[in-house]
């Protein structure tokens, strides 16, 4: 014959069975688990009856009960995983974004300046250099001293550094130009050297329509023997026919670099006649070769320093290179 509670726990298991949610679960449990529920009251029940029969009904008493506990345990994992499916879907957001059939798709490309660096990348690696990348955020050392520029050199001047508030005072900043990347090859590797280092600089400079306070250089290094100004001049000379073609000559004009010696500065021509100037370039200096432990009577260098948005804005006859930073589509997707 069965016990009330077994019919109980049997109509428990089954309305377990069918629960629709999480509070369903806990009536039942508290219905037949809880301190004045239908296991309790029949375990105090259990007293009354004669020693002999109680170990029996005890266990038949546990084997119910055992069998509630399992279906509440079952009956709340099958609906907090349904649950959280159901929360889930309903919390899904869609995001496809489903243009009228009439509306002409767009391709978009690279801007401008990521195509003026590619493009340079390409130059450069079809003459055999490798392209190498440096920190945007860098120390006295790469930016300064390592290039032969000492705290008290008035160049340091000319750089309009931004300083990051970090460590000792001007002791860590935002890298002025792209050189500094040249101190790291060479500490890293052994020459024959021949590396372009592309990226963004940062100087102190009010935007106008030549300068913007975050540009882009390309730095060239070359170390090998017997490296002369030649070789600067040729590979100059070289890069800007690839570039621009034909019709763009360059010129190397004397000028001072602290990190070269001697050092120039290059232009461009324009269509117009007049010239424009592109960036440094020089024999890098004996001390700089040897700051890195390499020994300048066994090997030369030359490099080069140049800005990568004035290429561009030449490139595409831009007014103004702030256009570059304005993020108009209209404008950028003329390129
Ligand atoms: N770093 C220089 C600047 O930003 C440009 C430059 C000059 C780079 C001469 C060079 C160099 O590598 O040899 O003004």
């Amino acid at each position: 014959m069965m016990e009330g509670y077994e019919q109980a726990a049997a109509d428990a298991a089954e309305r377990l069975a069918s629960a629709a949610d999480l509070d369903a679960v806990a009536d039942v449990e508290r219905e037949m688990l809880g301190r004045r529920s239908t296991f309790t009251e029949a375990k105090r029940r259990l007293g009354d009856l004669d020693p002999g029969e109680r170990a029996a009904a005890g266990r038949r008493l546990n084997a119910a009960r055992e069998r509630v506990e399992a279906s509440v345990a079952a009956a709340r994992a099958r609906l907090s995983a349904s649950g959280r499916a159901d929360r889930y879907a309903a919390e899904r957001l869609d995001l496809t974004e489903r243009l009228p059939r009439t509306t002409v798709l767009r391709r978009g490309h690279f801007h401008p300046v990521t195509q003026a660096r590619d493009r340079l990348e390409d130059v450069f690696v079809g003459m055999g250099y490798t392209v190498a990348e440096g920190p945007e955020v860098e120390s006295a050392w790469y930016n300064f001293e390592a290039l032969n520029i000492p705290d008290w050199h008035p160049a340091r001047g000319s750089f309009d550094t931004i300083f990051v508030n970090l460590g000792e005072s001007e002791e860590v900043m935002l890298r002025s130009h792209t050189s500094p990347v040249q101190i790291r090859v060479m500490e890293n590797r052994k020459p024959p050297i021949y590396i372009v280092a592309p990226g963004r600089t940062f100087r102190a400079d009010t935007a106008d329509a030549t300068h913007l306070p975050a540009f882009n250089q390309i730095e060239g290094l070359a170390v090998d023997r017997n490296i002369t100004m030649g070789d600067l001049a040729g590979t100059i000379d070289e890069f800007v026919r690839a570039f621009f073609g034909g019709e763009v000559k360059s010129r190397l004009r004397p000028s001072y670099f602290p990190f070269t010696e001697p050092s120039a500065e290059f232009d461009i021509s324009r269509p117009d006649g007049s010239w424009l100037e592109l960036g440094g370039c020089g024999m890098v200096h004996p001390n700089v070769l040897s700051n890195c432990g390499i020994d300048p009577e066994e090997w030369q260098g030359f490099a080069f320093g140049f800005g990568i948005d004035r290429l561009a804005v030449m490139r595409h006859e831009i007014d103004d290179i702030r256009e570059f930073v304005n993020n108009d589509v209209r404008f950028l997707s003329q390129f």
